[in-house]
């Protein structure tokens, strides 16, 4: 076991008698088994476990006293080094580079895992690990039909990544279709659609679907759709809460105020389940990933603060995506090029932002109206 993390710093000449001392000053504050620099003619390395920064700041600055700015410089060279370093553990406050994953609390976690096994559920799934090219007529066509229709037109494994949010069934004014069925019809009605999705997914392939459960009908819209994706033997990803922040609920609407009789929850939030078909590994070629570093940080942490879509009116839709969440979506779970389809494509903003970060892409509305919403976004 590799007991400390290395790292190199080539100075620009060897140095003399006083840096040494300097050195060997700064490594008198720490534990040797923690932390400790050495050198051999100008080549520096540091040899790190345990460290404290903010204490290592102070004894920056006292060992700068002492020996003047030339040495100081050199700290600010290894505290920058220690800086860059973006994974390390906690430990009673100070930052552990080396084991840190190997410190929780449980032990022996990799022969744990393998007697659990993961997603029992998906195992023995029938899908072929065979990919097919999408042909062109469908590439970046905004398509007015049902999607079921449409997408039974589509051949086996052609597509990377569904994303899509369907109607919720609140009751909401869509253009052209109702959004007030009987639950057990809708159900059927989004499963069928689901299965062709499934269905056109490449094996590697993603189902991303924003949900948000009809509270007040007690119908746990995620959960049942999720249930129906595990039961076709997908692999559940994770679930992304998209923190709408949305607190214009009222107190009392629909339950009990201030008794335990029939208290009434709210939901500032709304659900993204995500799942794979075949295997959670999607591939793609480096040059096509564009995410950067912050972005990956922020986005793996799998509460989204988005606001909703501020232009509903404007573009004459009732339930679009804001742009920013399809963003992060895309970026996270798709390579460029990747051909993107949503099924329920409403104003389009799933196609307008593929098509901004150079994905191929289809929309698939039932009403004319939104799919020219969709069309004219495109230019
Ligand atoms: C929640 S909205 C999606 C909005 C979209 N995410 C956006 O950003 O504009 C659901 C959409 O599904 C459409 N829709 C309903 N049933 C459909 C079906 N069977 N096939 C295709 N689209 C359908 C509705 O017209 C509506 O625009």
């Amino acid at each position: 076991m590799k007991d400390f993390k290395e790292i190199t710093i080539n100075l620009d000449s060897k140095l003399d008698a006083l840096g040494k001392m300097a050195l060997k000053e700064l490594n008198s504050y720490f534990n040797p088994n923690d932390f400790n620099v050495t050198i051999d003619q100008s080549e520096l390395t540091i040899n790190l476990r345990l460290i404290d920064l903010q204490q290592f700041s102070l004894i920056k600055n006292t060992v700068e006293a002492d020996f003047g700015k030339e040495i100081g410089y050199i700290l600010t060279e290894i505290e920058k080094s220690i800086n860059a370093i973006k994974s390390y553990g906690i430990k009673n406050g100070k930052r552990l580079y080396i084991n840190y994953n190997s410190e929780r609390k449980v032990k022996n976690r990799i022969v744990k895992e393998g007697r659990r096994g993961k997603y029992f559920y998906a195992l023995n799934n029938q899908y072929l690990n065979q990919n097919n090219d999408l042909p062109e007529k469908f590439k970046n066509q905004i398509i007015c039909d049902d999607s079921q229709n449409v997408l039974q037109k589509l051949p086996n494994n052609c597509i990377d990544l569904v994303f899509t949010s369907p109607p919720y069934n609140f009751g909401l004014d869509y253009e052209d279709s109702n959004d007030d069925h009987n639950w057990d019809a809708y159900f059927k009605k989004l499963f069928r659609i689901l299965d062709e999705c499934i269905r056109v997914l490449k094996y590697g392939g993603r189902l991303i679907i924003n949900v948000q459960p009809l509270f007040s009908d007690y119908i746990p819209s995620h959960h049942l759709i999720s249930n129906y994706c595990i039961k076709k033997k997908l692999i559940w990803k994770g679930e992304v809460l998209w923190e709408k922040n949305n607190y214009n609920c009222k107190y009392t609407a629909w339950g009990s105020w201030k008794s335990p009789s029939n208290p009434y929850l709210k939901y500032t939030w709304e659900f993204i389940e995500i799942f794979c078909k075949g295997e959670m590994k999607k591939t793609g070629e480096k040059e096509n990933i564009d995410i950067s570093a912050d972005e990956f940080k922020e986005w793996v942490v799998a509460k989204w603060s988005v606001a909703p879509e501020r232009k509903m009116k404007k573009y004459d839709h009732p339930a679009m995506f804001p742009e920013k969440l399809v963003e992060r979506v895309l970026k996270l779970f798709s390579y460029k090029n990747d051909i993107i389809i949503d099924p329920f494509n409403g104003a389009g903003t799933t196609t307008t932002v593929a098509k901004k970060l150079s994905r191929n892409y289809i929309g698939i509305d039932t009403s004319e109206q939104y799919c020219e919403t969709a069309r004219s976004r495109l230019e």
